[in-house]
């Protein structure tokens, strides 16, 4: 059980997150006109307005309905927000609430909820247990506000949101890769009370000895890829990836264009050249992977990738994140939308692992090897629908969260899935090689 003076700063944590999501959620949605709202910029999204009322419906469903046991306010759009009935490229031709009246709902749920706050215990049942539905619900409005960012990238027109850039580092010139001790190490966890379902129970884990890169691959890197005809030598590619690179003409990451002799890319509206020492983003499984082969290496496990942002060589203990148990703040990592993009490789010394591995968390999503599966011990809570439907070799895990993420929904042990085809997401990956092949 909860004890009472971290069940307050539990409250407060939840009442700052849920606010901080809303000011988000709020500028993403008013940002732009109200037929940019309603329309569908892409067929792999919903219109910004669907993100906007189903925040809400999920939001009422769990924590006015559930844990408050209040009536429904709306129970007929209940089956129009929920993500399993309709397909995203399905969501165009439903009765959404228009704009005003999806801001007038969300208004009134979030009144509401304000108001179950202070008196609901943060203990007796494993919903309210630490304040876990309030943390639940923050990190699922956050998730949307990644996914409406992705839905504002994939817009055409003029730039509707604006950020100042990270601060310019000096070009990273440290070691290019660490070993990584082989052992045992704990993944996942059993204690942070906020953690989804799969990213428990915490377990032990074997891993060999093995080097991981310090920091993201970059643009350069990657063009270099390019440069070497990478996209038109099948011996880098998986079977699958390579039929699926033919079949849809792809030569280049998403967003990215030819001129000339070097490369644009469109980034929230604006064309600009490709920065060569930011990570690079928007590219899919598939491409992550053949690079990696190209480059004699390849990518990370999962619990390669955890194992180098938790694991402390000194104490034998894995912390929350790579720089220790502190909740992340802004010289330890690119996350929040602060900044609309990555930072160059090799920002965020203060965030580094014991080990010196650089900005594993934010920046830009990694992809890892794995499959998305469950842990040993995994039980679905408080619905299926969050992991336990999408576990299977369909899904490739990524690590580590973007700019685009809220620290609320990141962690050493946060676990994203998709697609390997999918790069509409802001995804990039780093490699690792095995210590016994050196
Ligand atoms: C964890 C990002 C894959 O967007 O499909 C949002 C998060 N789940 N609403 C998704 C989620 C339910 C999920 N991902
Ligand atoms: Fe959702």
């Amino acid at each position: 059980m909860t004890d009472p003076a971290d069940a307050d700063t539990l409250r407060e944590r939840a009442l700052t997150t849920l606010t901080t999501a809303r000011a988000r959620t709020t500028l993403l949605t008013s940002c732009v006109e109200d037929p940019d709202l309603t329309a569908q910029h892409s067929p792999l999204m919903s219109p910004l307005v669907w993100d906007l009322a189903h925040i809400s419906n999920q939001e009422e469903q769990w924590l006015l309905r559930t844990v408050a046991g209040r009536e429904a306010i709306r129970p007929e759009i209940d089956g129009i927000y929920d993500a399993f009935e309709h397909p995203r490229a399905a969501r165009p031709s439903l009765p959404l609430l228009p704009p005003s009246e999806a801001r007038n709902y969300a208004a009134e749920v979030r009144g509401r909820v304000m108001d179950i706050l202070e008196s609901t215990a943060f203990h007796g049942t494993r919903l309210t247990e630490a304040g876990f539905a309030f943390g639940m619900i923050a990190q699922h409005e956050q998730q949307h506000d990644e996914t409406m960012l992705i839905t504002h990238q994939l817009r055409k027109g003029p730039q509707a949101l604006t950020a100042p850039d990270p601060d310019p580092v000096p070009l990273f010139t440290g070691p290019s890769e660490v070993l990584v001790p082989g052992g045992p190490f704990t993944m996942g966890t059993s204690t942070e009370p906020w953690a989804l379902d799969n990213e428990r129970p915490a377990h032990r884990r074997e891993v060999p000895a093995f080097y991981m890169d310090v920091t993201p691959v970059t643009n350069a890197a990657y063009q270099a890829f390019i440069a070497d005809g990478g996209y038109d030598t099948e011996r880098w590619w998986t079977p699958e990836g390579w039929a699926h690179i033919r079949q849809h003409s792809i030569h280049a990451p998403l967003f990215w264009r030819r001129d000339g002799k070097q490369w644009l890319r469109r980034r929230f509206g604006v064309t600009e050249v490709v920065p060569p020492d930011e990570p690079v983003l928007h590219v899919c499984w598939y491409e992550a992977d053949a690079y990696a082969r190209w480059a004699g290496r390849r990518l990370p496990t999962e619990a390669e990738w955890e194992k180098a942002a938790r694991h402390d060589p000194a104490g034998d203990r894995s912390t929350r994140y790579p720089w220790g148990d502190a909740d992340p703040a802004p010289e330890h990592a690119n996350l929040g939308q602060r900044h609309l993009r990555p930072a160059p490789a090799g920002s965020y010394p203060e965030g580094e692992s014991p080990l010196g591995v650089r900005q594993l968390i934010g920046d830009v999503w990694e992809w890892t090897a794995s499959d998305f599966l469950p842990y040993p011990g995994f039980q679905a809570f408080p619905y299926k629908e969050y992991s336990e439907v999408f576990f299977g070799p369909e899904h490739k895990v990524l690590r580590g969260g973007a700019f685009a993420v809220d620290a609320v929904a990141c962690r050493g042990t946060f676990r994203n899935w998709d697609y390997p085809i999918r790069r509409q997401i802001f995804s990039g990956f780093r490699t690792a090689r095995s210590a016994a092949d050196a």
